[in-house]
């Protein structure tokens, strides 16, 4: 670890420091000074003539403005490493949450693989929409972390076979608020973290945990929420097999402008018509 003192050394260092750019400009003032005073009481005698004295001023913007110029480009090359490296700390956090996520889906048969295949699904919808990388990037790593929440509720009842009881159903509605905070000492991810804390809200304001409707509700959670039903649809539970290919279009095209954002709705469901191999994507193992 570096010790402290040296991490409040500048990353740059000026080209010129500030001093020496700072006694230029006193400088500069202090021979015109001189030379107005020179002008003024003894106009017949010739110290500092215009020309050398515009020369000197001259010279010293024109140095001052490259080693201005210099800085600047210095500053732009590490400030570009410094993204650069950033996105990399990024993405081997979000290696090992992805690998976190991964194990704990594995300990239930019915959810190995689900925010993967949540991601690809939302991926999907946003190749469509023509959103961009950044944007995209913030979509699939809230779909990896999506249910991360769900790691502190008891496998009782995530695993129960029948139906939950009321107040079962209220701690697995705390889950998208129980990810964030899990999530909240990763100063790196804002956008994830809002995205995945309405990944359950319904575009006609009766999801959870805000009640938030129509465009309330961030884009990305709109796409997850989607791609998180269609799954769960697609998907064998204790209690039930996969729905059928029917069922599931006819179940989408029902929640369209109640569940789900009737645009996005309308997107995915042109995806999965026309490529049956979203139907056979379950119960893979990751
Ligand atoms: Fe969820």
């Amino acid at each position: 670890m570096r010790p402290a003192k040296q991490r409040s050394e500048p990353v740059v260092k000026p080209s010129a420091t500030r001093d020496f750019k700072m006694g230029m400009v006193v400088l500069i003032f202090f021979i015109t000074c001189l030379h107005l005073f020179e002008v003024t009481y003894f106009p017949e005698t010739t110290v500092i003539s215009d020309e050398i004295l515009l020369g000197v001023v001259m010279l010293a913007v024109i140095y001052l403005w490259v080693q201005e110029l210099r800085d600047r480009r210095k500053l732009e090359v590490v400030n570009d490493e410094l993204l650069a490296s950033q996105e990399e700390l990024k993405d081997a956090n979000m290696a090992s949450m992805k690998a976190l996520i991964v194990s704990e889906e594995a300990r239930d048969p019915y959810l190995a693989g689900h925010s993967r295949r949540v991601t690809e699904y939302a991926l999907a919808m946003a190749d469509k929409m023509g959103i961009s990388d950044l944007d995209k990037r913030h979509i699939e790593y809230a779909g990896y972390l999506h249910d991360i929440g769900k790691i502190g509720i008891s496998d009782a009842i995530l695993h129960k076979p029948g139906k939950l009881d009321k107040e079962e159903w209220t701690i697995i509605k705390k889950h998208p608020e129980v990810g964030v905070g899990i999530l909240s000492p990763l100063k790196f991810l804002p956008e994830e973290k809002i995205i995945i804390r309405y990944h359950h809200e319904r575009f006609d304001g009766g999801g959870y945990p805000d009640g938030l409707k129509d465009k309330e509700i961030p884009l990305g959670s709109r796409i997850l929420c989607i791609a998180d039903s269609f799954d769960a649809m697609n998907s064998r539970r204790s209690y039930r097999p996969p729905l059928s290919r029917e069922k599931i279009i006819s179940e989408l095209e029902e929640a369209r402008g109640s569940q789900f954002d009737p645009k996005i709705a309308d997107i995915f469901l042109g995806i999965i018509k026309v490529d049956d191999t979203y139907f056979t994507k379950k119960d893979e193992s990751s």
